[in-house]
């Protein structure tokens, strides 16, 4: 995610003081932009490699002056009440929750290293996916993800208190020809557990250069969307990432 939307969605959502958490973390953006805006937070992550990192940039933010603290926990979110249960007094009580889950699609790095040279694959394996272990939800597609991520959604339902947050960054990606509606079966999901749908915003992939707007779709994207169009196919690049916004009831019957 990026740092400054990440940013963004703490400082509309949450209060100083207030427990934050991102149930999938990767890399600790979430936890790193909570703490320098003096919110307390905490990450679950399935994979080691990924969470060793976290730390690592938890450590660097509270160098940089960040006086929080941040806590990463490596496990399953599915599981996230029992992994919190180590966390007290956190079950229950997380006043916003802020991730970006996987896309339901292929990801990986890009070797910048190889991309210049020309030689060697462009993509980096050792991040495809995010792990080679295959019970990572970065490998999960149709039917699975959509059940998985119930799974991960409902766990945090039952983690947040009433009132609170859950913010969502999905992108609607494509593949195999089609553009997947990922914000849409997004919103479904957490509708279904009885969350409220409270707000949508569009990110753009952008920067201001000379008072311009200046895309900045991602290098997969932009390729596929090249490749597409030299086949004579009608498609425009992906330039957006959906911030999908939900709040949890105050009451059962609110
Ligand atoms: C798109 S990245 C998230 C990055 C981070 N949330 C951010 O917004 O910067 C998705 C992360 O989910 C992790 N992941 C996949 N399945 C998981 C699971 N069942 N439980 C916890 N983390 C999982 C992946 O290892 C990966 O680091």
């Amino acid at each position: 995610m990026l740092p400054a939307l990440a940013r963004r969605a703490i400082e509309s959502y949450s209060d100083p003081g207030d427990l934050v958490l991102d149930p999938m973390c990767g890399i600790g953006t979430t936890l790193v932009e909570s703490i320098h805006a003096g919110r307390r937070a905490v990450g679950t992550e399935l994979e080691p490699r990924w969470a060793t990192l976290a730390r690592a940039n938890i450590e660097h933010a509270q160098h940089q002056g960040a006086r929080l603290l941040a806590q990463v926990i490596e496990g399953d979110a599915r599981h996230l009440p029992r992994l919190l249960a180590t966390h007290p007094p956190a079950c229950g009580r997380v006043d916003l929750i802020l991730t970006s889950p996987p896309y339901a699609c292929e990801v990986a790095d890009v070797s910048n290293a190889n991309l210049v040279s020309g030689v060697g694959p462009i993509r980096r394996e050792d991040t495809s996916n995010y792990s080679a272990d295959r019970t990572n939800l970065g490998h999960a597609r149709g039917r699975a993800y959509l059940a998985a991520m119930a799974e991960v959604y409902e766990a945090c339902a039952a983690v947040l208190k009433p009132g609170g947050f859950l913010v969502l960054v999905t992108k609607d990606m494509r593949s195999g020809g089609k553009l997947h509606n990922l914000s849409g079966d997004t919103i479904t999901l957490c509708e279904n557990l009885g969350l409220n749908y409270w707000q949508r915003i569009i990110g753009l992939l952008a920067t201001v250069r000379d008072s311009e707007i200046v895309m900045r779709p991602s290098f997969w994207q932009t390729l596929h969307a090249r490749r597409m169009r030299a086949r004579g196919e009608r498609a425009h690049v992906v330039a957006h990432e959906d911030v999908l916004v939900f709040r949890k009831p105050n009451a059962p019957s609110a």
